[in-house]
């Protein structure tokens, strides 16, 4: 079987904490791209779950006097709420704690091990008993001595397994510097490429003795070891995807078909992971592992929502709960918001102050009332009937219309290059002419004068037209509002791919339905709030 499918995957989220607006966005870009392919009619299949072992989930367990597995399974649930609140239609959800996930991990680590890749080596040096970690010299303050943060520092020496990392550095550079569109934006390469050069000659440590880290997969070739933190959580793209799928015993477990998926189309992922994580230690696993270069992933590197330029952290108390802004602004007034108001690749500062304001610019008044007020004359000028063939044309109406065409071709040249934000712009431009070309044409004055009859039938055709193809465009990104567009305009049926869109979806005598707010007022408690 050939890969035939769309295949989109995000980094998978930490579960010591709960989620906040950065993780919210990650997953609404993603959700966004993923409907959009399945409204060009492609087979899509989008995967996403949540990360659940490490050391950082053991320590908050314990602090919290519990086992990691019920912590990690609350913090969980409040993922899954989220993504349900959000509207994210994932395919595939994966738990690293699956079943079906650690045999995947095993079986590679085996099988990696097997064939020379991964070997046992005592390393000796510096010990952070409070950080539980090894420093070096570059941890060093300019005295010599190591920072505060590090706490007692000890001489230590452990076993533990290494993953030659070394051997394939010159095939990566290689085929990065041979492979064009590998990493979007185009300028991360560099940083990759820079990342590379320093980490000439060093092997990644892969293990984690029980008697420090026990919350892992164990190593399947020594049991007094787990792996830690990479070669578990990046192999999620895979085996969530059915890679080895004949591995399973479960017959209830139904896994996609990995060849019709792989390889990933679009890796999701915030700027912090790209390097090293994911553009060196996973496409080098995956070399290691006899992937080719036409098997290697796309990656989609997104940038940081911060806070007044500064980054959201627990410590400075300015995490955004995106939970409570979907409560307050709707789920598609913060989706919007999400993918309106930062550049893909680039870092944005979020701002509730804007995201109020464009629900009631650009969502309420341009686009909620284009449709409130197209359907209100339509049904009380014409009993809901759009009359498309009147044979009266002006260039008014074609100058909507040019804003349609140009706005299909614009959209999808956006939407295919990720950069989601201009897409929306383009569609804002036509909501725009049909704003304006309502006020122009003034349907209401010529609704008094019956030898204009012909001219308002065009008039109210080309808005409800329009709007349809508004709702189509917009469907990715706000689909249960924009679903609701489709039913009043009674045009869900006549929608065809999102690339086929040409003027002309509504026959001669639709009926059109009637219209209901689409983006009510906000109920604020208070009005100023976050302003
Ligand atoms: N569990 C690892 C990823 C393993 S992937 C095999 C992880 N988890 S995370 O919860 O810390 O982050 C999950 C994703 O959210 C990452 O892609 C990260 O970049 C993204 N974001 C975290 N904070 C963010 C913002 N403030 N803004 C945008 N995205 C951010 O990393």
């Amino acid at each position: 079987m050939a890969k035939s499918a769309y295949y989109i995957t995000t980094a998978i989220d930490y579960t010591n904490a709960a989620p906040h607006i950065g993780h919210a966005y990650e997953k609404v870009l993603a959700d966004v791209i993923a409907r959009y392919h399945r409204h060009c009619g492609r087979e899509v299949f989008f995967l996403t779950g949540v990360d659940q072992h490490g050391q950082k989930v053991q320590q908050t367990a314990a602090r919290q006097g519990t086992e990691p597995l019920p912590h990690v399974k609350r913090i969980t649930a409040l993922f899954l709420d989220l993504w349900k609140q959000l509207d994210i239609a994932y395919d595939g959800w994966i738990e690293t704690t699956d079943e079906h996930h650690k045999t995947v991990v095993r079986d590679l680590l085996q099988r990696l091990h097997d064939d020379g890749q991964i070997y046992k080596k005592c390393h000796r040096g510096h010990y952070s008993v409070r950080q539980e970690q090894f420093v070096t010299d570059r941890d060093r303050e300019t005295d010599g001595s190591f920072g505060e943060q590090w706490g007692e520092v000890v001489e230590f020496e452990e076993d533990n397994y290494y993953f030659r990392l070394s051997d394939h550095v010159e095939w990566l550079r290689d085929y990065l510097e041979r492979t064009g569109d590998v990493i979007f934006p185009g300028f991360r390469k560099a940083d990759v490429l820079n990342a590379l050069a320093a980490s000439e000659g060093t092997d990644l440590c892969i293990s984690r003795p029980k008697d420090r880290l026990d919350w892992g997969i164990e190593l399947p070739f020594d049991p007094d070891y787990v792996t830690f933190v990479w070669f578990d959580a990046l192999t999620n793209y895979i085996s969530g995807a059915g890679y080895r799928r004949e591995l399973h015993t479960d017959a209830d477990l139904k896994l996609p078909d990995f060849d019709r998926l792989w390889p990933a189309d679009a890796h999701v992922i915030g700027k912090d992971i790209l390097v090293p994580a994911h553009a060196i230690y996973w496409m080098i696993m995956l070399h290691a592992a006899g992937f080719t270069d036409q098997q290697m992933p796309k990656f989609l590197v997104h940038g940081w929502w911060n806070i007044r330029g500064e980054k959201m952290s627990k410590t400075t108390g300015n995490i955004v709960d995106p939970v409570q802004l979907a409560q307050r602004y709707t789920t598609d007034g913060l989706r919007y918001y999400l993918m309106r108001d930062i550049v893909s690749g680039r870092d944005a500062d979020f701002d509730e102050s804007r995201l109020s304001m464009l629900y009631q610019t650009e969502l309420a008044n341009e686009v909620g009332n284009l449709l409130n007020r197209t359907l209100n004359m339509a049904g009380r000028y014409r009993g809901g009937v759009v009359t498309a063939a009147t044979g009266f044309d002006d260039d008014l109406n074609a100058s909507l219309r040019a804003a349609v065409e140009s706005c299909q071709r614009a959209y999808h040249a956006h939407m295919e290059g990720h950069e989601l934000h201009a897409a929306l712009e383009q569609v804002r431009a036509v909501t725009g002419a049909a704003n304006r070309f309502a006020e122009q044409a003034a349907p209401w004055k010529l609704a008094k004068d019956d030898t204009q009859a012909a001219r308002l039938d065009s008039v109210l055709h080309h808005l409800a037209e329009t709007l349809v193809h508004v709702a189509a465009w917009l469907q990715p990104f706000m689909p249960g509002s924009c679903g609701r567009m489709l039913d009043q305009l009674n045009a869900a049926a006549l929608v065809p791919g999102l690339r086929d869109l040409v003027w002309g979806l509504l026959p001669d005598g639709h009926q059109l339905g009637k219209p209901d707010p689409l983006f009510p007022r906000l109920q604020l408690e208070d009005e100023s709030a976050g302003a």
